[in-house]
């Protein structure tokens, strides 16, 4: 029978003080993962220094004061208007499938509203990002600066609200530096 589990996770803000052990956890947590390229823990070095990185938005996860899980949102331009992209999303191999993903998304998401951002913007697998509300951005008018597979650069409505932006969305140069790191 399934046991209970008496883990205490708890999802803060990060601190300079865990970007060693961030480092480690998006390495690992991407190390098996199909579509990830390695750079993925170098990416998060470039957006922290590239000012794009919104304090309040790069959360971590701790389970019994280890980190285990990783969220950053950054800002993006779209149109005339700022939204948020989130990336990357990284949770440790061995505590994945026990909801700590969906805590850093669900807690990013109530931050995120209360800053006031319209749109969390997300490439990423539909099968995971639509249980929180995603949808395909081509339906409120936005597009992907590259090619993306169908359906999988999607949205979500923080206020509860759709707008249409007709736009192209910019990212931080960060996300396209790959030997600057
Ligand atoms: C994707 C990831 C962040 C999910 O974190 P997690 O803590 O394991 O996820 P949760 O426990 O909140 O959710 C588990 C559910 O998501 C599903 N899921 C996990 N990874 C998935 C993926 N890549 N695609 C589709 N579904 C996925 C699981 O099958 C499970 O489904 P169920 O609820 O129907 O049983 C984690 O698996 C991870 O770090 N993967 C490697 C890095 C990565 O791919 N990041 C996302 C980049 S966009």
């Amino acid at each position: 029978m399934k046991q209970p589990s008496t883990e205490q996770i708890v999802i803060r803000q990060e601190t300079p003080a865990d970007y060693r052990a961030v480092f480690d956890l998006v390495s690992r947590a991407f190390g098996n993962a199909e579509h990830a390229d390695g750079d993925e823990p170098y990416l998060v070095g470039r957006l922290r220094k590239s000012g794009a990185v919104i304090e309040e938005l790069s959360l971590v996860a701790e389970v019994d004061g280890q980190i285990a899980g990783h969220i950053l949102f950054t800002e993006v331009r779209a149109g005339d208007t700022v939204q948020l992209a989130l990336a990357p999303l990284s949770v440790l191999p061995v505590r994945q499938n026990r909801g700590i993903g969906s805590l850093l998304v669900n807690a990013g998401h109530e931050r995120g509203k209360r800053l006031g951002y319209d749109y969390s913007i997300v490439l990423g697998n539909p099968g995971y990002y639509s249980r929180f509300g995603y949808f395909p951005a081509g339906r409120i008018g936005l597009k992907a600066p590259f090619p993306v597979p169908d359906g999988c650069f999607m949205v979500h409505p923080l206020q509860g609200k759709t707008p249409v932006i007709s736009a192209i969305v910019e990212y931080a140069n960060a996300f396209f530096q790959k030997d600057a790191c």
